[in-house]
C-alpha cells in the first residue's frame, strides 16, 4: 500500500465546466455565472494550499472560447483584468507562483502585459503553482511542442533520431512540473474537451455533476478521497503493484 502522502495528489488540473448552466437557473446573464465561479477558483487555491498539492493547472479559457457571443468573451476578458488586479496581491502573499499557459499573442497587450506581470511578480514563489490555462489547447500545446524541437534539429542542437518521449515532453507548457495526477472535471460533462492531452495519458479522471461555482473544499475533499481510492496501475498487474509497494 502507498503511504498517505503519496495518495495526495501532487498535481491536480480541473476544467471548471458548468458557469453558464449555474446562471441560467438563476435567470441570470452567463458572465453572473462567471463571476461567481471566482469565488470557487479562490476555494480551490486555498484547498491546494491546505493540502499540499503542489500544482494546480485551471482551465480558463480554451482556445475555441474565442467562438463565444461577443459580449461573453467581452466579459470574461473583463472579469480577467479584474481578477489579476484584485488577487495578485492576496495568491502572492500566500506564495502561489502564477503561471499563464497558452497562446498569450491573441490577447489584448493591456490583459497581456498584466499576465506577464504576475508571472514574473511571483516566479520566486514556491508554496503552489498555479497554470491558468487560457488562450489554451492541448492539440496546440503539442503541435508547439513539435515546433520547438523541429526548430532545435534546424539549429543543429539536436538530431531528429533523439526526439523520444522525453525530448517532446520537454518542450511542452508544463514540463517543469510535476506529472498531472488527477483531472477533475465539473458541470457533468464526461468530456477532455482539447484540456492537457499530452499530460492526461496517465491521469486520474474525476467527473462531478457539481457546476463550477457551487464547487467548495468538501467537493474538491470528495475528489480527493476518491483518488486515494485508486490503483495506478501504468500499463502493470494488480500484483505487481502490490509486491512493489
Ligand atoms: C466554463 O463554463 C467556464 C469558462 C469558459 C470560464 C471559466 C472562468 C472562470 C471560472 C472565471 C474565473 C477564472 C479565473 C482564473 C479568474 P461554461 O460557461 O461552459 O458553463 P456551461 O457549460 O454551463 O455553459
Amino acid at each position: 500500500m502507498a503511504s498517505p502522502a503519496a495518495r495526495v495528489p501532487r498535481h491536480v488540473a480541473i476544467v471548471m465546466d458548468g458557469n453558464g448552466r449555474w446562471a441560467k437557473k438563476r435567470l441570470r446573464p452567463r458572465s453572473f455565472g462567471h463571476h461567481a465561479g471566482q469565488k470557487a477558483v479562490r476555494e480551490a487555491v486555498e484547498f491546494s494550499l491546505r493540502n499540499g498539492i503542489e500544482s494546480l493547472t485551471l482551465f480558463a479559457f480554451s482556445s475555441e472560447n474565442w467562438n463565444r457571443p461577443a459580449t461573453e468573451v467581452g466579459a470574461l476578458m473583463d472579469l480577467f483584468l479584474k481578477a489579476l488586479d484584485k488577487e495578485v496581491d492576496e495568491l502572492h502573499g500566500n506564495g502561489v507562483r502564477i503561471r499563464f499557459v497558452g497562446d498569450l499573442d491573441a490577447f489584448a497587450p493591456e490583459l497581456r502585459q498584466r499576465m506577464l506581470g504576475a508571472m514574473e511578480r511571483t516566479a520566486g514563489n514556491a508554496a503552489l503553482n498555479m497554470n491558468v490555462a487560457v488562450n489554451y489547447g492541448g492539440r496546440w500545446d503539442i503541435a508547439q511542442a513539435a515546433r520547438k524541437a523541429a526548430e532545435a534539429v534546424a539549429r543543429g542542437e539536436l538530431a531528429a533520431s533523439q526526439i523520444t518521449e522525453d525530448t517532446l515532453a520537454s518542450y511542452t507548457c508544463l514540463a517543469d512540473q510535476p506529472p498531472l495526477d488527477l483531472f477533475i472535471r465539473t458541470g457533468g460533462e464526461h468530456r477532455v474537451s482539447n484540456f492537457l492531452l499530452w499530460q492526461v495519458a496517465y491521469a486520474e479522471l474525476y467527473f462531478t455533476d457539481t457546476l463550477w461555482p457551487d464547487v467548495d473544499q468538501a467537493c474538491l475533499a470528495e475528489a480527493l478521497d476518491d483518488y486515494a481510492r485508486r490503483e495506478r496501475r501504468y500499463g502493470r498487474t494488480g500484483e505487481q503493484v502490490a509486491n512493489a509497494s
